[in-house]
């Protein structure tokens, strides 16, 4: 399946958010501001708030997670949100009627939002047309990966204080990434340059009007970065010989120890995760303090309570009840009864 940044349609903030296409710069820098408020109440001692004391967030993974679905699921529970989750071998279910059926079972328990993840592109828009609830995508097949776009912004502009005139390259295979086409657009939008660095078989074929350049060789661009993303060899998706091996795509693409040495002292390096050590990325690389890859995953929590906050908080606006911290739970350890 070849998926453009175009389709399906463009998504918007609004009660859903299906894609970071249609999001305009202001309506990332909502989000990424709200993100600055649920990360210091990541950083208490009981991270907990009552903001969504009553609400009922489900989780519908279709495909396999680790960390995202961990992430929805801590978000929720740090806003006292209660959580229901659905969970499906990626073989089992028939696209169409099963999955349907499943949305309806889930709303029947009374969710409020549904955190949508699916092999097929585009899944999340046909949720969102046939139920009442919010709808998040966290991953429709090749195509989009909002919060993961989100969560890189802000640890990009964690680090930097804005995206503005960074040069970003992505590298590896952008071609079945959801993750390339989300942060393109995200990164592009907030000010940044785009350059994509992978052999030909791993572009997209469309890859016209895209808002990017494109290198087939990282050596010559690596002392002009300020950040390099990796992408994951989405094997899952790879039904043909686009590479001739793993180890000659990791000699000429790889972030080998030689590789992230060569790199500006203030460069960062991020990757969605899962990584593949040795592949594009070494140990060396992955431990480098320039690396933020676990920061990434610590802000994804954030950048998620934000996204849980603003489709579902009982008004646009955080009020001091919203984020004061959870009677009895709140109690330090040892505090006084
Ligand atoms: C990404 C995904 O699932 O698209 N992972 C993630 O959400 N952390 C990237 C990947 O699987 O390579």
């Amino acid at each position: 399946m070849t998926a453009t940044l175009q389709s399906p349609p463009a998504s918007g903030l609004g009660r859903h958010l299906l894609g970071i296409d249609g999001m305009s710069r202001s309506d990332l820098e909502e989000i990424l501001d709200l993100t600055d408020t649920f990360a210091e109440i990541g950083r208490r001692p009981i991270p907990k708030v009552p903001a969504l004391r009553g609400r009922t967030v489900a989780t519908a993974f279709f495909e396999n997670s680790t960390r995202t679905r961990m992430s929805f699921e801590t978000a929720a529970r740090r806003l006292s949100a209660d959580t229901v989750a659905f969970s499906a071998g990626s073989s089992s279910l028939s696209k169409g009627e099963s999955l349907r059926d499943t949305v309806e079972v889930v709303a029947s328990y009374g969710a409020d939002l549904l955190v949508v993840r699916h092999a097929m592109a585009g899944t999340a828009h046909r949720v969102a047309d046939w139920t009442d609830l919010s709808v998040v995508n966290a991953g429709d097949g090749c195509h989009e990966h909002p919060t993961q776009a989100l969560l890189d912004c802000y640890t990009l502009r964690e680090q930097r204080g804005s995206l503005d005139g960074m040069r970003i390259a992505i590298v590896g295979d952008v071609r079945h990434s959801r993750v390339a086409r989300s942060n393109i657009l995200a990164f592009t939008a907030l000010g940044a340059e785009v350059v994509l660095v992978a052999p030909a078989t791993l572009l997209p074929p469309a890859i016209d009007g895209w808002p990017v350049t494109v290198f087939h060789e990282l050596d010559p661009l690596l002392t002009d970065l300020d950040a390099v993303y990796l992408l994951r060899m989405q094997q899952e998706r790879i039904t043909e010989g686009l590479i001739p091996s793993l180890r000659e795509y990791a000699n000429d693409f790889g972030l080998s120890a030689d590789r992230v040495a060569r790199m500006r002292s203030d460069a960062l390096v991020l990757h969605p995760g899962p990584t593949n050590r040795g592949v594009e990325i070494s140990a060396e690389a992955a431990a480098d303090p320039r690396s933020v890859i676990l920061d990434q995953v610590v802000n994804g929590v954030s950048v998620r309570m934000a996204v849980l906050f603003r489709l579902l908080g009982s008004g646009q606006q955080l009020v001091a009840a919203d984020i004061e911290p959870v009677g009895d739970d709140a109690r330090p350890e040892g505090a006084d009864r």
